[in-house]
C-alpha cells in the first residue's frame, strides 16, 4: 500500500474535504471481465492516497440490474457480484482507512429496482393489497382506466416517455425515472423504517457518509394531483414533508458522525438552503456553479450567491465541476456555449479540447480554492474529455427515453486509462464501453511522469490545499481587480487569481508563486485562461 497521507482527522473534515467519485463500474477492472470492480478500487487505492483526496463517494455498489447504471437498486445489503462482495467492500473501507480516506455511499430513496423483492411482492400481491401500498400504485383514468392517472413530467430530462407503467392487471404504477425504477412511497412508515435501517447496515461497516440520490423528490403529494410548472408548489419535487425525513436520518447519523451529502437540483437558493438546516444535510451538491458557464461576471455571482445560500444555515458550500451524469469538464469548456444544461445536449457540439483543457485546469485551481468541500469526479484529474459514443453502444436509459436525441451520459463513464502501453489502456478487460482511439494518452501512468499533466496539476494542488489551513472551509475576500479577472483571498496569506479576460493580466501582490495552472508569460503576467495560487 501507498504512504498513508496526512487525513484530515477533526470532526468536520467534511467542511473543507475533497472528495473523489469513483463511478465502480468504470474505475477499474480487476478481474479482467469489462467492468470495474472493488477489487480494481482496492489495487489503486496507492493512486487516490498519492492524488491527495479526504473521501471515496462510490456510485451505487448494490445489486442491481443495471438499468440505470445501479441507480435501480434490487438489494441494498449485498454487492453487485460483477462488481465483488461485501466482504471485499468491508475490506476496501478499512483500507482506506488507513490511508486516510473515508468512505461515502450512495443511497437512492426515492425508488428502487422493479426486481427487488418490495416490487416483485407488490407485482404478484394484485390491486389493494398491502404490498402495493409501499409503492404509488392507481388506477387508470379514461373510460377503461387506459390512461395515466396523471401528467407528470419525467425527470430524465429531455425525455418524452411517461411515468406510469400499466401492469397487466390494469392498474398503474409511478416511476419518475425508468420503468425499471419504481417510486417508493415515503408516506408509508415502512419504507422510513427500511430506509433509516439501510443507513446503520452502512454506518456499522464504517461508511463516514451517504450521498442521497434525487434528494428533493422522494415525498409526493398523496392525491398525485396533475401539475401545470410554475402553478403553485409542486405535487413531487422539494416537498415539506421530506424535511422531516432528513431530520430523522440526522439522528441516526449523528449516532455515528456520519455525513450527508444531497443531491438537491433546485434553482430556488432559499428553498435549497433549507436541506441544509443544523438538524438536516450536511451538504448538498452545488448545482448552479457546475452548470455555470465560463465567464467572470457570472462566476463570481455564482460564488457570492453560494456563500450567502448556505451562511444563515452555518452549511459549508460544495464546488462540483462534473460528475456521472454531465459532459466532461475539459468539453463543456471547449464549446460556444460552456455552462451545462440537461436539456441542450446533442450530438455533433464542436469542441475545442485545447482551450476547454486551458480553461478546465484554471477551473481546477479555483474551484480548490473556494471556501468549503470540492468534489473530483474520477478522470477529471486527468482531462479526461466527453467521448463519443458509437450509437450502437449507447447503454444510458436517458438517451433511450429521449428517443435517440440526446446522446445520454455514457461519454462522461468511459473506463478510465491507467496504463498507456497496456491493453485497454490498463482498464483490465475489455471494458464494457468502448474507450476512443488515443486515450492511452490520458492515462495515468504517463501523466504521472509529465509535470505539465492534469495529473500533475492535481497532484500539487490537493497536495497544497491540504497542507495549507487557509483553504477549505472559512471566510473569502474579494480583491480589486480588472474586467474578467477573479481574485480572492483566503485565510493565511493565501491568494487565488483566475484570468477570463481576453488579455494577460498583471499578478496582484505576492511574495511568492505557490502554483499556476499554466506558464506565465515573458513579463510574469498571466496569461487568459490561467489561474494561479499565490501568497500574499
Ligand atoms: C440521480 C443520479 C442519476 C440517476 C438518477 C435516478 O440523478 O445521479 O445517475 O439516473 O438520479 O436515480
Amino acid at each position: 500500500m501507498g504512504q498513508p497521507s496526512p487525513a484530515r482527522t477533526h470532526d468536520d473534515w467534511w467542511r473543507s474535504a475533497a472528495i473523489y467519485q469513483v463511478y465502480v463500474r468504470s474505475f477499474a477492472d480487476g478481474d479482467g471481465d469489462g467492468t470495474g470492480d472493488l477489487a480494481g478500487v482496492r489495487a489503486r487505492l496507492p493512486y487516490l492516497a498519492e492524488l491527495g483526496v479526504d473521501a471515496l463517494w462510490f456510485t451505487p455498489w448494490y445489486l442491481s440490474p443495471l438499468a440505470d447504471g445501479g441507480y435501480d437498486v434490487a438489494d441494498y445489503r449485498v454487492i453487485d457480484p460483477a462488481f465483488g462482495t461485501l466482504a471485499e467492500a468491508e475490506k476496501l473501507i478499512a483500507e482506506a482507512r488507513e490511508l486516510g480516506i473515508r468512505t461515502i455511499v450512495d443511497i437512492v430513496p426515492n425508488h428502487v429496482s422493479d426486481q427487488h423483492p418490495w416490487f416483485r411482492a407488490a407485482v404478484a400481491a394484485g390491486p389493494g393489497s398491502p404490498e402495493r401500498e409501499l409503492f404509488h400504485f392507481r388506477a387508470g383514468r379514461g373510460e377503461n382506466g387506459e390512461l395515466p392517472p396523471n401528467d407528470w413530467p419525467s425527470q430524465f430530462a429531455g425525455s418524452t416517455e411517461p411515468v406510469w407503467t400499466r401492469l397487466p392487471d390494469g392498474e398503474w404504477y409511478l416511476h419518475l425515472f425508468t420503468p425499471e425504477q419504481p417510486d417508493l412511497n415515503w408516506a408509508h412508515p415502512a419504507v422510513r423504517q427500511e430506509h433509516e435501517d439501510v443507513l446503520r447496515f452502512w454506518f456499522e461497516r464504517g461508511v463516514a457518509g451517504v450521498r442521497i440520490d434525487s434528494a428533493a423528490l422522494l415525498a409526493k403529494d398523496p392525491a398525485l394531483p396533475d401539475f401545470t410548472e410554475g402553478r403553485g408548489p409542486s405535487p413531487f419535487v422539494d416537498r415539506d414533508e421530506l424535511h422531516d425525513i432528513y431530520r430523522a436520518w440526522r439522528a441516526v447519523a449523528d449516532e455515528y458522525d456520519a455525513i450527508f451529502v444531497g443531491e438537491v437540483w433546485l434553482p430556488d437558493s432559499e428553498r435549497f438552503a433549507r436541506y441544509l438546516r443544523p438538524d438536516e444535510l450536511h451538504t448538498a451538491f452545488n448545482f448552479s456553479f457546475l452548470a455555470c458557464p465560463w465567464d467572470a461576471e457570472r462566476l463570481r455571482t455564482s460564488i457570492d450567491e453560494t456563500l450567502a445560500e448556505h451562511a444563515p444555515v452555518g452549511a459549508p458550500a460544495t464546488w462540483v465541476l462534473c460528475n456521472h451524469d454531465v459532459t466532461r469538464t475539459v468539453t463543456r469548456y471547449g464549446r460556444a456555449d460552456t455552462g451545462f444544461d440537461f436539456t441542450a445536449k446533442e450530438f455533433g457540439t464542436p469542441t475545442d479540447l485545447a482551450l476547454g483543457t486551458r480553461r478546465a485546469r484554471s477551473a481546477a485551481l479555483l474551484s480548490l480554492a473556494l471556501p468549503g468541500a470540492v468534489y473530483v469526479y474520477q478522470g477529471e484529474e486527468l482531462g479526461l474529455p466527453e467521448a463519443d459514443i458509437p450509437r450502437e453502444s449507447i447503454q444510458d436509459p436517458m438517451h433511450f427515453r429521449s428517443g435517440g436525441t440526446d446522446p445520454g451520459r455514457d461519454g462522461c463513464r468511459v473506463p478510465l486509462p491507467w496504463e498507456a502501453g497496456a491493453p485497454y489502456a490498463g482498464f483490465g478487460g475489455e471494458p464494457w464501453l468502448p474507450q476512443p482511439a488515443g486515450w492511452a494518452a490520458y492515462a495515468a501512468d504517463r501523466q504521472g511522469e509529465d509535470p505539465a499533466s492534469m495529473l500533475s496539476l492535481y497532484r500539487a494542488a490537493l497536495r497544497l490545499r491540504r497542507s495549507a489551513a487557509g483553504f477549505g472551509d472559512g471566510p473569502l475576500t474579494w480583491l480589486p481587480a480588472p474586467e474578467g479577472v477573479l481574485a480572492f483571498d483566503r485565510t493565511d496569506g493565501l491568494r487565488c487569481v483566475v484570468n477570463l479576460s481576453g488579455t494577460p493580466a498583471e499578478l496582484p501582490a505576492h511574495t511568492s508563486v505557490l502554483l499556476t495552472s499554466g506558464p506565465l508569460d515573458a513579463e510574469g503576467r498571466l496569461p487568459q485562461d490561467t489561474a494561479a495560487w499565490l501568497r500574499a
